[in-house]
């Protein structure tokens, strides 16, 4: 039976902190949604982790109150975004970093006639040649301001005000290139010179802000968490990725060529399939997985969206799936009735794609789940 208890929207959507918003990403949930399971099921110190992080909602809000966090996904995009939320440097620090890059900065070292031309499209030569240069400069696997200015250089790459780098496009995810090179020959767009180095020093002013503790994060599978301890995580808080909904890869084409990556390549790593069989079988190894690394009694919550068949328009209801063939199988116990959440804002940026809907629904569904 499903209930509609949905507490978490009398919080705040962003629980107030600036650093959720560096950069959106396709299927982000609300900050108020791992906040209030968080305050439900553990305490401080307790260990939360989320093996599908996305932009690292789960793990910012679990550092912001006290919890040791970790994360992981296998889109090095979102490992990015993650990471960055993980280890935040000082304020001053980021800014003279990207002081010291704008003195560094000279356009006759640096070739775009070899970029993409899908990418010059999109962006003035002007600000190309800044973004090629910070793509050249950040080394943001090993140093942590490099992460957090590589995040923030993410969050402003597309959308459609004075505050992003590109001709006017969709924030949270990228449009295909044919559709970006129609829809710039209907409206007659032209890239703007927009200065890359002023609009980070705007952008830090909006987003930053230091939380407390620092989490882990990693880039694998997450049908392999081999780099955790059996029998160490109190919550497991997390939103897999749904059968038949979003390409990550593809859908960020434009940010993942700022980290020298294709769609492709991406995708070829990710959960991405047509068949409810194939995904019954993903989120049995995932959750078999969960069950062997979470303490006795641990929690986990597993936040997953209605999804359309793509023939018939008929409607599933995938946690009911997920909790008939993977959790009640493997012996975890449901704690609470499956809730149910409608959305009611366009938050939920898979269910459009172009002028094309996508395969999700209005109707999200959170599994609450014991050991
Ligand atoms: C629904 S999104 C999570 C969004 C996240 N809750 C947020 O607020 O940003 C699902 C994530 O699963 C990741 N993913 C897909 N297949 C994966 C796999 N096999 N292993 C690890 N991560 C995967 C995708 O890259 C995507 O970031």
């Amino acid at each position: 039976m499903a209930v509609q208890l949905c507490e978490w929207k009398e919080l705040p959507k962003n629980m107030n902190n600036r650093l959720h918003t560096i950069c959106s990403y396709m299927a982000m949930f609300p900050p108020c949604v791992p906040h209030y399971f968080i305050e439900k099921y553990t305490k401080e110190g307790d260990i939360v982790f989320d093996p599908f992080s996305g932009r690292g909602t789960t793990v910012l809000e679990a550092c912001l109150m006290k919890r040791k966090a970790m994360g992981n996904d296998k889109n090095i995009l979102a490992y990015l975004l993650t990471k960055t939320k993980c280890d935040v440097p000082s304020k001053g620090r980021v800014i003279s970093r990207i002081n010291g890059f704008e003195k560094k900065f000279n356009p006759n070292n640096i070739d775009i006639t070899v970029e993409d031309p899908n990418i010059r499209m999109i962006f003035s030569d002007y600000t190309l040649k800044q973004l090629v240069f910070l793509k050249n400069n950040l080394k943001w696997r090993r140093n942590k301001i490099d992460t957090f200015i590589s995040a923030m250089v993410l969050g402003i790459m597309h959308g459609s005000s004075n505050g992003y780098l590109s001709l006017s496009m969709p924030n949270t995810f990228s449009m295909s290139p044919n559709y970006v090179k129609n829809y710039i020959r209907e409206h007659n767009l032209h890239r703007p010179n927009r200065n890359a180095f002023e609009l980070l020093l705007r952008k830090i002013d909006r987003c930053y802000q230091k939380p407390i503790t620092k989490g882990k994060v990693y880039n694998q599978n997450a049908i392999n968490m081999s780099y955790i301890k059996t029998n160490s995580i109190d919550l497991i808080l997390t939103s897999p990725p749904y059968t038949r909904v979003i390409r990550y890869g593809q859908f960020n084409w434009i940010r993942l060529w700022f980290l020298s990556k294709t769609g492709k390549e991406i995708d070829r790593d990710l959960f991405f399939s047509q068949s409810l069989p194939k995904y019954h079988d993903f989120m049995l190894k995932v959750l078999l997985e969960m069950k062997r690394v979470l303490k006795a009694k641990g929690k986990v919550i597993l936040i997953i969206g209605d999804v359309k068949e793509r023939t018939n328009e008929n409607v599933i209801n995938l946690a009911e799936e997920v909790w008939k063939n993977c959790a009640e199988p493997l012996a975890f116990k449901l704690v609470e009735p499956i809730i149910e959440d409608s959305i009611s804002d366009d938050s939920k940026v898979s269910r459009i794609w172009g002028t094309k809907k996508g395969n999700a629904t209005k109707i999200d569904r959170i599994l609450v789940l014991e050991k």
